[in-house]
C-alpha cells in the first residue's frame, strides 16, 4: 500500500506536533508533477516550489526572473501529483515587497489557481505589512530569513549570512517578529549552525534548516542538487544522494548508440 493511503495529509498543525515530538522534519524541492509524485510516494514531509525553479528549471542565474504565472504553472504541476505531503510555494520576487495589497493579490492567485497549502517569503520586519495581510485572510505563511537569495544583488555574494553580531541579533528578532505574526514556520539559509541552534529554540514554530547545522526542526535541500542533476554547484552543506547527471548520459548515450547501430527497437519493441 502507498504511503500516502496509510498516513494522514501534513498540515501545519502536524508540523508543530512534530516539533514538540522532538521529530525531524524532511523538505525538498519540487517543480514538476512526476518528481512530486516520487517524493510525495516517499513520505516527504513538506514539498517546496521554490523559485530556485528560475535556476533549476529555467537557467536563469538567480531567483529574480521567475514570473508569478511561472510559480502557479509549477505549483499546480505539483499539486496534481501530491496526496500527503504540504506543499509550500515562493512567492517571487516583487510580488509581495512593495505593497501588501499587492502582496495579498499574489499570494490569493496561488491558493486559488494553484491549490497550494502555503506560500514562503523572504524577508523580516521589513515585510511585516504583507506577512500579516495574507495571514489575515487564512493563508498559511512560512518565513525565510538568513542567505535570502531574492536579495542576492544586496549582498553581493552567496556567502554565511549572520556572523557578525549586528545581523545575527536581527535575525533572532525577525524570526521571534515572524512567529509572533503567525507564521507556522521559518527557513533558515546559509547561517552559522549555533545561531539557528539559538532560534530553534526561542521560537515554538519548526525551523527548517539549510546549510544551518543540526539543531533545528528539520532540513531543506534544493532537489535538482541533492540528486547531482545539477553540477556546478558544490557548497559544504550540500550532500548528494546521486550522481544523476552521469546517470542519464550514459543512458541517453546508450540510447543513441541502440539507435545509430538500428539495434532498437527490436523484434519484440515494433508491431
Ligand atoms: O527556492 C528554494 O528552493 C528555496 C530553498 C533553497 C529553501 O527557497
Amino acid at each position: 500500500m502507498e504511503l500516502e493511503a496509510t498516513f494522514p495529509k501534513i498540515t501545519t498543525h502536524v508540523l508543530q506536533e512534530m516539533k514538540l515530538k522532538q521529530e525531524k522534519i524532511a523538505m525538498l524541492t519540487a517543480y514538476d508533477f512526476s518528481m512530486a509524485r516520487i517524493l510525495d510516494q516517499a513520505g516527504i514531509d513538506i514539498i517546496l516550489v521554490g523559485d530556485s525553479a528560475s535556476n533549476v528549471m529555467a537557467g536563469h542565474k538567480t531567483t529574480l526572473p521567475i514570473t508569478l504565472n511561472d510559480m502557479i504553472y509549477h505549483a499546480s504541476s505539483v499539486m496534481r501529483a501530491v496526496k500527503r505531503a504540504l506543499v509550500v510555494v515562493d512567492l517571487p520576487f516583487g510580488t509581495y515587497q512593495g505593497d501588501s495589497k499587492v502582496a495579498l493579490q499574489s499570494a490569493i492567485r496561488i491558493m486559488k489557481e494553484a491549490g497550494a497549502n502555503a506560500v514562503k517569503m523572504e524577508g523580516g520586519e521589513e515585510i511585516l505589512e504583507s506577512i500579516e495581510r495574507i495571514l489575515s485572510a487564512g493563508i498559511p505563511v512560512m518565513g525565510h530569513l538568513g542567505l535570502t537569495p531574492q536579495s542576492i544583488h544586496k549582498f553581493g555574494t552567496y556567502v554565511v549570512r549572520a556572523t557578525d553580531e549586528d545581523e545575527a541579533r536581527k535575525l533572532v528578532h525577525d524570526a521571534q517578529i515572524l512567529e509572533e505574526a503567525g507564521c507556522f514556520g521559518i527557513i533558515l539559509e546559509k547561517i552559522p549552525a549555533r545561531l539557528a541552534a539559538e532560534v530553534a529554540q526561542k521560537v515554538r514554530i519548526p525551523v527548517i534548516g539549510i546549510g544551518a547545522g543540526h539543531e533545528v526542526d528539520g532540513q531543506v535541500l534544493v532537489l535538482h542538487d541533492m540528486l547531482g542533476i545539477t553540477q556546478e554547484f558544490s557548497p559544504r552543506f550540500l550532500r548528494r544522494y546521486h550522481n544523476l547527471s552521469e546517470e542519464i548520459k550514459g543512458s541517453v548515450k546508450a540510447y543513441i548508440t541502440d539507435v545509430k547501430s538500428i539495434d532498437f527497437p527490436n523484434e519484440r519493441e515494433q508491431y
